[in-house]
């Protein structure tokens, strides 16, 4: 009998090496190469008999993408591009906590209800711990079908036997394939059991949700190689200690990426939030300095985002920037701005930003709101509440225009805001706002901000 062969793959990166070494020549890291081993279909070293091999003209081959199956949750099926695909393969990804469970566990219910077979394989929980919840969610009767297997022969014969038109794996990295060598969890591991289970989600034309836990760095464990096999990629984001959660894809073969789906998690599961246009604004008093308004665009969906500023005198010879829910690196440099270009004098000042609701703001529309909020908490002044502040700050301290800032406008005007300040370079229609121009940031600052303290 031929000796069993083995080869090394990087846990990290999956760069395969012919054998084992301390560091992994591809992705530099040490310690994470684990030796495997070689199966003949793998290795490819037995051809098997040739399958029978052919070409369809394309007009013949079946459209599946036309029939989806909508999951009953607007704002789900809002990210996925108008619900669940036959045969595609949705990765779900969230940190632990987020929801992911309870947001397919409701899905799973209203597909079911709608007539499809559902089968719900819960490798991570305890059938009662999943009727639990399926209680407090009150979806118990809805007709899901549940397993707990956590071996993908098993998920694989459950599947046969029931033909289910919808599969929910919750989740990849706890189903193991005894087949393969590697720990559960590892890369290997998901990896194969993705594969296996995407391979069976196109023969049987069967839609797949797989839910894939995102690690501390914010990587959906098992680095990368699950996006690559699956068709769609979701992300749950959003504060555990806010109620708010918004629904992100960030790769779709079937719809538009960048949709965002907003819910809420409340005593009885999540609840799909429609207008949520003006949740991320606080309730501070009209005359609490360090606050502007700005209107961002998740996606297609425009919210009306507050950010904050908090500026403390320091003795210290370095004061602090610290930034939650913005970029730290932007709201250093907005700061040198503002003290460089504006006159805010922030150099025995430490700076502290921050949005409210647990929202993430990465895009430029966001610069002017926040240098307004820095300005009126270092000179005392406040900014108005009817006002959104639409502008990317340069580093000359320059206004300059941000992508649809007429439709950002539009959306403001219908969410009641009365004042809009947009740079001089604007040229488009107010939509019923009182619209303030200004060429730079010093301009923009003493236009809005009263009353003004002196310092
Ligand atoms: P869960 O779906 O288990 O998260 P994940 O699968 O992403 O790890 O739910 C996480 C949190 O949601 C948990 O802390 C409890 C809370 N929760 C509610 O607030 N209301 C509910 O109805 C349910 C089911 C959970
Ligand atoms: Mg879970």
């Amino acid at each position: 009998m031929a000796k069993a062969r083995t080869r090394a793959r990087c846990t990290s990166c999956d760069h395969v090496e012919p054998r084992w070494v301390g560091r992994c020549p591809a992705c530099g890291e040490w310690g994470t190469v684990e030796e495997e081993a070689v199966t003949p279909a793998a290795a490819g070293s037995t051809p098997t008999a040739r399958p029978a091999a052919r070409a369809t003209p394309l007009h013949e081959v079946a459209a599946h993408a036309d029939r989806r199956v909508a999951s009953g949750l607007d704002e789900l099926d809002r990210v996925l591009g108008g619900g669940l695909v036959p045969g595609s393969v949705v990765l779900l990804g969230g940190e632990p906590g987020a929801g992911k469970s309870t947001l397919l566990l409701q899905a799973a219910d209203a597909i079911a209800r709608s007539g499809s077979t559902v089968l719900y394989v819960s490798a991570e929980e305890s059938a009662g711990q999943v009727r639990l919840r399926a209680e407090r969610l009150g979806v118990l009767d809805g007709g899901v079908l549940l397993a707990t297997h956590a071996d993908l022969s098993a998920v694989t014969h459950v599947v046969e036997q029931h033909d289910p038109g919808v599969l929910i794996v919750d989740s990849i990295q706890t189903v193991r394939d005894p087949e393969t060598t590697g720990v559960p969890g590892g890369v290997g591991q998901v990896r194969d059991c993705a594969t296996a289970l995407t391979r069976l989600a196109k023969e049987r034309a069967m839609a797949t949700v797989l839910v894939g836990h995102v690690t501390k760095e914010g990587a959906l464990a098992g680095p990368r190689v699950l996006e690559h096999l699956v068709d769609a990629v979701c992300e749950l984001e959003g504060d555990r200690h806010h109620a708010l959660r918004l629904l992100r894809a960030t790769k779709n073969r079937f719809g538009a990426v960048g949709e965002v789906g907003c819910f809420e998690m409340t005593g009885s599961g999540l609840t799909g939030v429609v207008d949520a246009g003006r949740l991320f604004v606080g309730d501070t008093h009209d005359d609490t300095a360090g606050v502007a308004v700005t209107l961002a665009l998740e996606g297609h969906r425009p919210l009306a985002s507050e950010v904050q500023a908090l500026v403390t005198h320091t003795g210290a010879p370095n004061p602090r920037r610290a930034a939650s829910g913005l970029d730290g690196q932007r709201v250093q440099l907005l700061a040198a701005v503002c003290q460089e270009r504006a006159q805010v004098n922030l150099r025995e000042h430490d700076l502290y930003a921050s949005t409210v609701g647990g929202l993430r703001l990465a895009e430029p529309a966001v610069d002017l709101a926040l240098c307004l909020a820095i300005a009126s908490a270092r000179h005392g002044g406040t900014v108005p509440r009817d006002l959104v502040a639409l502008a990317e700050v340069g580093l000359a301290g320059e206004l300059r225009l941000v992508t649809q800032t007429e439709r950002r406008l539009a959306e403001a005007a219908r969410l009641g805001f009365r004042r809009a300040l947009v740079p001089s370079a604007y040229d488009g229609g107010a939509h019923g706002l009182t619209l303030v121009q200004e060429p730079d940031l010093g301009r923009a600052i003493a236009a809005v901000t009263t009353p003004r303290r002196s310092d």
